[in-house]
């Protein structure tokens, strides 16, 4: 009768446990869905162009984390999403996020600068917030002397600052369903070049075809 040989198994255990660990460290993640290296996004802002952004990107594979002030009243956004989006606290987001975008109305960026700044450092910062007098006031007039992009930047040192979807309505960006047959340009700037594999996905995971116009400087039109 054939019988195990236990020193031929633990042998052959040895051989095998550095491939299943490299094979647990290195396979796909649930939150990989899209290919996309195991992204989770920090939406901060959920009104229109945070659904808008948060909504294809969850779409796409992306896990996204959606959060406001109030993040207990977010279940019918997260629910729009679906694909496993959840809503949580800012603080939360940021910690959990590789990518944060900020889709919140300008005057608000000091105070989330001050209070998350230092969490966000490292980390790809996607700002598609504008800068407008009747509803910033003050900070938009500064922000409008140095470049929106730049005075944010500033705001956030230390992120991997991406300046793009600001250009565009959040009515007008396709519905998840559509984004194979969209056909938009969409421009975009960075002073760090190691972005840019990383924006260019998430462009082109909304419709848009990325049209990278160099650093920030020459974002002051947009
Ligand atoms: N809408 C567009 O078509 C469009 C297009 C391009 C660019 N943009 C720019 O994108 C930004 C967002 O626009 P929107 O139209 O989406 O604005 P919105 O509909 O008014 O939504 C703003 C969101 O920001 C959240 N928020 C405000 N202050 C916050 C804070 N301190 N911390 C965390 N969350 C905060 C709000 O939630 P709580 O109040 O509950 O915190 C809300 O979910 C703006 O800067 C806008 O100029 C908008």
């Amino acid at each position: 009768m054939w019988r195990l040989n236990p020193d031929r198994c633990r042998g052959a255990a040895r051989r095998l446990l550095p491939l299943l660990a490299l094979l647990v460290l290195t396979g796909p993640s649930s939150a990989d869905a899209g290919g996309n290296g195991s992204k989770t996004i920090a939406m901060i802002g959920a009104g229109d162009m945070g659904q808008a952004l948060g909504n294809l990107w969850a779409s796409a594979g992306y896990h996204i984390i959606f959060a406001t002030r109030n993040p207990d009243e977010l279940d019918e956004v997260v629910e729009g999403a679906g694909h496993g989006a959840e809503a949580a606290s800012v603080g939360e987001a940021v910690a959990r996020a590789d990518i944060i975008t900020l889709a919140v109305p300008y005057k608000a960026e000091p105070s989330i600068a001050e209070k998350y700044g230092d969490a966000m450092k490292g980390k790809v910062l996607v700002n598609v917030d504008n800068a407008l007098e009747y509803r910033d006031g003050e900070i938009a007039q500064e922000a409008e002397a140095v470049g929106e992009a730049i005075y944010s930047a500033r705001l956030f040192e230390g992120t991997r600052f991406i300046r793009a979807f600001n250009l565009k309505a959040a009515y007008s960006f396709p519905d998840p369903g559509e984004v194979e047959s969209a056909h938009f340009r969409m421009p975009w700037t960075t002073n760090d070049e190691s972005v840019r594999p990383i924006a260019e996905k998430l462009i082109r995971a909304t419709g848009g075809t990325p049209v990278y116009e160099g650093g920030l400087e020459n974002a002051r039109e947009y």
